[in-house]
């Protein structure tokens, strides 16, 4: 007997169940195996022959930002049955921000693998990814991106704000502004647990402009996810209804055979860009979106990023830079707000997973906008976007600097660095009241960085030294190979690249050498002789001996710089594939 998936290429015509069968010889017998196994979830054979919408489900104990989750799985359910498909939830590994140690970042590349291998392994004509902790939602769509089967995002969604006494709180700008607070020695022990118990109230993402809400608006702006769909509170129902959609543009998706390098191509990646720029976002996203373009082939060039800032105004007002918080985005008129205002700067003509493209999408939409939260290009908040990139000799392949969170005070400066030469160091002397420090000092943190043992944590934030805290310092110049939280703020120069660990100038810096920070010339630059360089370049310690096995020595062979995303050299676009 001849059957169509005889031939060695019969893939596209095999719809749900039925795809990717192994081929043994007997195609039919793999089939009618996998349907009778499938019998056992008490299926219908009714069921059995729809198409599969698979959703990649990430609740875990271990992340409270997804708690409610499974209520939106069962929401995307609905939203596929009632389109005459067959949802079937799978899990992946799920990446809870305060909770992993040495961070989160260095599993991010783990759950990419996780999720594309099974979007890939397992028969399904679509996939909707549930998600939304910081590193999360990029895992999703660089493992959907590599999988290039129709894919969409749904997110948690943000936490409402908590109170305490008559503040507004929200997780986690406020629980900075409150530890600044407590080490200045302004507020005692007890008040600082009371105002721990009110900042995370409600189930979903930090409720700032922080990395969660970054990479949920920039799933949107890449055409990801639905429109209108990034700031909706994780306890709303219109959450749910999200969800619900999502499930039914799944399945349109799968008809239509729309699949992530349609959706992810250059232009949608600017017009992220520009949307990143003007909501004032997280310096992780950049990492993030360098990493989920490059799975597509496309480069973002850190040149590129400050030509798109200068052109691009800073116009919501969300924490850490501004007042307001994600549920008041929403209510302003969320994401849909913010690309309409830059329709003149995009490329209207991306495609998004509605099936229609950006500027059919906001020629469509209603033009509510609460102009307090959302500002005009006429009338921004400030006329430039809010990251840059810095480069010279301290970083020859680049820094960022979140310019909108820092103080321009600070931005032209020559001054002596003040070196940490380990998170451990820094640790154990920061408070030190005999540290050898003045507020025009530069604080330099190295061995941070992404080949670093702690894998790029979140530590660019450098703690203002205590002693300098309680004299009323605020604010210093901080440079390091870390990563800082998007819900901080400060002078901080971020992502040196290449790193300490991997030989980089910033491991050279040594107490009392001279450090120039020029943001308006975009430069970085360590002002140390070449020579005497050479001289302490020849003094560094051997690198210890790589981890033996495991994820460990994966991560250690294959991390790139942050200027590549830090993704696995391995996992990157190969167009020959
Ligand atoms: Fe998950 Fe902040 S801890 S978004
Ligand atoms: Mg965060």
């Amino acid at each position: 007997m001849t059957d169509k998936n005889d031939a060695p290429d019969a893939a596209p015509e095999a719809v749900g169940l039925t795809r990717g069968l192994t081929n043994y010889g007997d195609r039919d017998f793999a089939r009618y195996l996998r349907l009778s196994m499938a019998r056992s979830m008490g299926l219908s054979s009714d069921l059995l022959k729809k198409p599969v919408v698979g959703i990649a489900a990430t609740y875990s104990e271990f992340n409270n930002c997804h708690r409610l989750v499974p209520e939106l799985v069962a929401a995307v359910k609905r939203g596929v049955l009632a389109s005459g498909g067959l949802p079937l939830e799978f899990p992946t590994i799920s990446l809870g921000e305060v909770f992993l140690n040495p961070t989160s970042l260095f599993f991010r590349n783990l759950m990419s693998i996780d999720t594309e291998e099974m979007v890939r392994g397992q028969p399904m004509d679509a996939v909707v990814l549930v998600g939304g902790c910081d590193k999360t939602v990029p895992a999703q769509l660089m493992g959907a991106v590599s999988a290039n089967v129709p894919a969409i995002q749904v997110v948690t969604g943000p936490m409402m704000t908590g109170r305490w006494r008559d503040e507004r709180l929200g997780a986690c700008t406020d629980c900075r502004r409150f530890w600044a607070k407590f080490r200045a020695g302004e507020i005692d022990s007890e008040t600082i647990e009371e105002v721990e118990g009110q900042l995370a109230t409600t189930a979903g993402t930090c409720a700032v402009m922080g990395t969660a809400s970054t990479m949920a608006s920039l799933a949107e702006a890449l055409g990801m996810m639905l429109p209108g769909t990034a700031a909706i509170p994780a306890v709303h129902a219109d959450r749910i209804r999200a969800a619900e959609a999502s499930g039914a543009a799944a399945m349109m998706l799968a008809a239509k055979k729309i699949t992530p390098d349609q959706i992810v191509t250059e232009k949608s990646v600017e017009n992220a860009l520009r949307v990143l720029l003007a909501i004032g976002g997280s310096t992780n996203a950049i990492i993030h979106l360098t990493a989920i373009a490059g799975r597509a082939g496309v480069k973002i060039d850190l040149n590129r990023l400050n030509e798109l800032s200068d052109t691009t105004p800073v116009l919501v007002d969300l924490k850490p830079t501004g007042p307001f918080y994600m549920e008041d985005l929403h209510v302003a008129g969320g994401i849909g707000a913010v690309l309409r205002e830059l329709k003149p700067l995009l490329h209207l003509d991306a495609l998004t997973v509605s099936g229609e493209t950006l500027g059919e999408r906001l020629a469509a939409e209603p033009g509510f906008v609460d102009r307090t939260v959302v500002r005009t290009r006429e009338e921004p908040l400030q006329p430039e976007g809010g990251l840059v990139a810095l480069f010279g000799s301290l970083a020859p392949r680049g820094a960022i600097l979140k310019r909108a969170a820092a103080d321009p005070k600070l931005f032209e400066k020559e001054a002596r660095a003040v070196v940490f030469t380990s998170l451990e160091d820094l640790a154990a002397r920061i408070d030190d009241p005999d540290l050898d420090v003045t507020a025009d000092d530069m604080l330099v943190l190295q061995n941070a960085g992404p080949l670093s043992p702690s894998g790029m944590p979140e530590a660019g934030y450098l703690p203002i030294p205590s002693k300098l805290a309680r004299a009323g310092v605020k604010d210093m110049v901080r440079i390091s190979d870390a990563r800082m939280s998007g819900t901080a703020y400060g002078t901080i120069v971020l992502h040196v690249s290449p790193d300490s660990a991997s030989g980089g100038p910033l491991g050279l810096v040594r107490n009392g050498d001279r450090i120039r920070l020029s943001v308006k010339e975009r430069r970085i630059d360590l002002l140390v002789a070449e020579d005497e360089l050479a001289r302490r370049r020849a003094e560094l310690p051997a690198a210890p001996p790589p981890p033996k096995r495991g994820y460990a020595r994966l991560y250690k062979e294959q991390v790139l710089q942050a200027d590549e995303g830090c993704d696995f050299d391995m996992l990157r676009a190969d167009p020959s594939r």
